[in-house]
């Protein structure tokens, strides 16, 4: 796509750059050969519409895990904010836990007479969000946004002589990775803390005995048919940003638990033998196969200890809500 329009002209890398990005993650996990599983990464859901189909996902009856971990902020605040101390920085990763861990960051405002959030996001817009949702909570936390990619990027967290760090890594966003990937975002956050610092890791529960399957699955397949948008959109997004032809509706959501992976995935299931392309290579389908389009990790008791006890950090509090739906974990930095 060119254009000449000067206006535009700043905006343009950025764009650009995105755009690749993009076209070479459908090219790598589409063009495959006939039986292997094609694959879209679930990074490319986050365009403009994504953003509000998953915004309108926290606020499904389906959807526990938002409110659910909001609730266990807003219960355990003030016992949180004080087991913390005081010459807090908080430091997060992703951006806008404003509504969740709103109660929480205000406490520890309050108590040590301001506070320091550095959220660290690969989103500009998100970042900006982040700023004017912290300071309507609180005139007394300043902001200092980081746009990188915590991943793939390296970051930095700033701290002054007697700060210590606590980390916030929630939303279940950990559950996108896989158990290596999960350990090497842990590790990678672990080496720029101390001793004395600590991590609110939010973590999704693996079904139990408040918590069934059924449950998991009508959070990711809800009546309304939102989480199936949000599924379908990232093949409105790969036409419209990659001049892509999908037949978006002869695609349907499939949500599955994986039991021995522990994790629900996305697919989207192709209804008939079809062929759409991109930039000129033509990606055939069987009636039948799907797109694996997303993972999201569930946790055991045992397996959330285990993930923070290789990549550094002790257990301090496990918390959760009284179904055992959802948990918030407190661990120090060792
Ligand atoms: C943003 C990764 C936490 O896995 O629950 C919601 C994304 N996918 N519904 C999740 C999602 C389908 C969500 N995370």
């Amino acid at each position: 796509m060119q254009t000449t329009d000067s206006s535009t002209i700043e905006v343009l890398p950025f764009a650009d750059e995105q755009q690749d990005a993009v076209l070479r993650e459908a090219l790598a996990g589409l063009c495959k050969p006939a039986g292997a599983q094609k694959t879209l990464s679930p990074w490319l859901f986050y365009d403009e519409a994504g953003s509000a189909l998953f915004e309108e996902i926290t606020r499904l009856p389906e959807y526990y895990l938002t409110r659910t971990e909001r609730a266990i902020f807003a219960e355990h605040a003030t016992s949180l904010s004080s087991s913390l101390g005081s010459n807090v920085t908080v430091a997060e990763l992703g951006a806008g836990s404003a509504s969740k861990t709103g109660v929480l960051l205000r406490e520890i405002a309050a108590n040590q007479g301001g506070l320091l959030y550095q959220p660290i996001d690969i989103s500009p817009s998100a970042l900006d969000e982040a700023a004017v949702a912290m300071s309507d909570l609180s005139p007394g936390i300043r902001v200092e946004p980081q746009v990188a990619n915590y991943i793939t990027e390296r970051y930095t967290i700033v701290r002054s002589a007697h700060d210590r760090v606590l980390a916030l890594y929630i939303g279940s966003s950990i559950g996108n990775f896989s158990p290596n990937e999960a350990q090497d975002i842990l590790r990678k956050l672990h080496s720029h803390l101390q001793p004395g610092d600590s991590l609110l890791l939010g973590m999704d529960l693996a079904p139990g005995p408040g918590k069934s399957v059924e449950t998991l699955l009508a959070a990711y397949d809800d009546a309304a048919g939102v989480t199936a948008a949000f599924n379908k959109n990232v093949l409105v997004r790969l036409n419209r940003e990659l001049d892509a032809d999908f037949d978006v509706d002869a695609f349907a959501h499939r949500a599955r638990w994986n039991a021995q992976a522990s994790r629900i995935e996305m697919h989207l299931e192709s209804q008939q033998s079809q062929t759409a392309h991109i930039a000129g290579r033509a990606i055939t389908f069987a009636h039948g196969e799907t797109i694996h389009t997303e993972n999201s990790y569930k946790f055991t008791e045992a397996a959330l200890h285990s993930l923070l006890q290789t990549t550094g950090f002790r257990v301090d509090r496990v918390l959760h809500d009284a179904a055992r739906l959802f948990a918030v974990v407190l661990a120090a930095v060792i």
